[in-house]
């Protein structure tokens, strides 16, 4: 017997760079999805605001703190694209209140704004509201920002699964 295609669900992580934290919440979420055997349930993506690192690899001190927790990050920058992704994804889930501001503004169909979400709103361990930007900081905000980022692809997967 053939199987049905799975309707996957589509899931953007968003940053201001798309070089420190979205490219790792991509990486740690595909990573997550992988192991417990939901690779085809799943399509996942980050992008970010800016476009100034469009092309570009993941910050290199972002890459060295993943790979030592066994999250090997192979993305390439990319701007949000305000009309294909709204339509594409099922889920747009930013990083800090900038990025949301920004996610919203740039909505061009209103009713897509209801797939804008805040990545510390699915962490269930850590009461942040924002995940940091590590980008100007020392290496401290890089583990930090990979403590945050595990709790809420923990409990983004925990939230998607029990429905
Ligand atoms: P991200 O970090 O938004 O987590 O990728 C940043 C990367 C680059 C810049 C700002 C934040 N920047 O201004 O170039």
């Amino acid at each position: 017997m053939s199987k049905l295609p799975v309707k996957k669900t589509k899931i953007l992580f968003v940053c201001l760079g798309n070089i420190c934290r979205s490219p790792s919440a991509h990486t740690i979420f595909q990573y997550l999805v992988d192991t417990k055997g939901l690779s085809d349930k799943y399509e996942i993506d980050s992008a970010g605001i800016l476009s100034v690192h469009q092309g570009e690899m993941a910050d290199a001190r972002m890459r060295k703190h993943a790979d030592k927790r066994g999250y090997i990050i192979t993305t390439r920058s990319r701007p949000v694209d305000p009309v294909a992704d709204f339509e594409h994804y099922d889920m747009i889930i930013g990083m800090d209140n900038n990025n949301i501001k920004s996610l919203r503004s740039m909505t061009v169909v209103d009713d897509k704004i209801d797939k804008i979400s805040k990545m510390t709103d699915y962490c269930t361990l850590f009461k942040e509201t924002e995940i940091p930007d590590p980008y100007y900081g020392g290496f401290e905000g890089f583990e930090y920002v990979l403590d945050l980022l595990e709790d809420a692809c923990n409990g983004l997967l925990l939230e998607l699964e029990e429905v």
